[in-house]
């Protein structure tokens, strides 16, 4: 009996080893929201300068259109990154006393009229919001693709089913391959939840941890966690300082990838190639998402 418990210990340690190993070989890039320190968030150029600068994984945000299209956008309104407001000047919400353009008001060719380009820098003027089947063609075979749920319930309010969507374009382009390994990835445990145990997805799920869900980072939250994700990817704030949240997500046999190192925003860090050595080789982190594919120290 005894050694029979001690075996199905064994076994259950081998079996989480083996999966967090399985989601990343080595100490892994993902370039979040494409090289977008330099290109465009979310645009084919942002993904293809990743790829030059050597991604492991390309960041896709989702988001769906009007007729129901998966789209490659951080948010869930046009405003912020396109010319939204002066091509269809009528076309806002009110929320808030704010206007708003929800991208699934909108089919996917009128997205497709969006310059998303030159509220970076001119030179980008042109840029197009790409679908996700364009990007999976642009990376598959090149590097892994990294797509994240996003609101999935507000999509779910709306009519639209996200986690189906997105297990049934992979399905259909037969992914994940050899080369190209695929994370999915959700500040929400509903969305990663469902995926898993309704849809039965065998893919690795990644928990997104914001300063406001920190409660997660216990031996209680992450034990909880373990049972939808086999990683969790916490604000690198979250860890900052914290040797042992990442030990013990380790010990729980979840991978860590925090998000995210960038030139973008001001850090307590000399350089950001300085900030991504401390979480990875101080803290021991697994993965990274940057904006700043170029600055990561392998
Ligand atoms: O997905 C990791 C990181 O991208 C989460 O933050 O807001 O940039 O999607 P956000
Ligand atoms: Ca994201």
């Amino acid at each position: 009996m005894k050694i029979a418990r001690i075996s199905f210990a064994f076994l259950l340690a081998l079996g989480l080893f083996t999966a967090v190993a399985a989601q990343y070989k080595k100490k892994t890039l993902i370039a979040h929201r494409g090289a977008s320190a330099y290109a465009p968030e979310h645009t084919l150029e942002a993904y293809r300068l990743a790829l030059t600068q050597g991604a492991d994984f390309v960041e896709q945000d989702l988001q769906i259109t009007k007729d129901g299209v998966l789209v490659c956008l951080h948010d869930l309104t046009l405003e912020r990154t396109t010319n939204v407001e002066e091509v269809f000047p009528d076309r806002f919400k009110m929320e808030n006393n704010v206007k708003h353009w929800n991208v699934s008001d909108f089919t996917l060719a009128e997205i497709k009229q969006l310059d998303a380009g030159s509220w970076f820098e001119a030179k980008f003027t042109g840029a197009r919001i790409p679908t996700w089947q364009e990007a999976i063609d642009l990376v598959r075979g090149k590097a892994g693709l990294y797509p994240e749920t996003k609101g999935p319930e507000v999509y779910g309010s709306r009519g639209f089913d996200m986690e189906r969507l997105v297990l049934a374009q992979l399905k259909k382009n037969k992914l994940p391959d050899k080369k190209t390994p695929v994370i999915i990835q959700s500040f929400s445990p509903e969305s990663l939840r469902k995926m898993k145990s309704e849809l039965k997805t065998t893919l690795p799920l990644v928990f997104l941890i914001s300063p406001s869900q920190k409660n997660w980072l216990t031996p209680e939250g992450l034990q909880k966690a373990r049972a939808f994700a086999i990683g969790i990817g916490p604000a690198k704030t979250l860890l900052d300082g914290k040797p042992e949240l990442v030990k013990l997500a380790h010990d729980t046999g979840l991978s860590v990838t925090p998000y995210t190192s960038t030139t973008k925003i001001s850090s307590r860090f000399s350089s950001v190639r300085e900030e991504m050595n401390y979480y990875l080789n101080t803290l021991g982190v697994d993965a990274l998402f940057t904006d700043n594919p170029d600055q990561f120290p392998r």
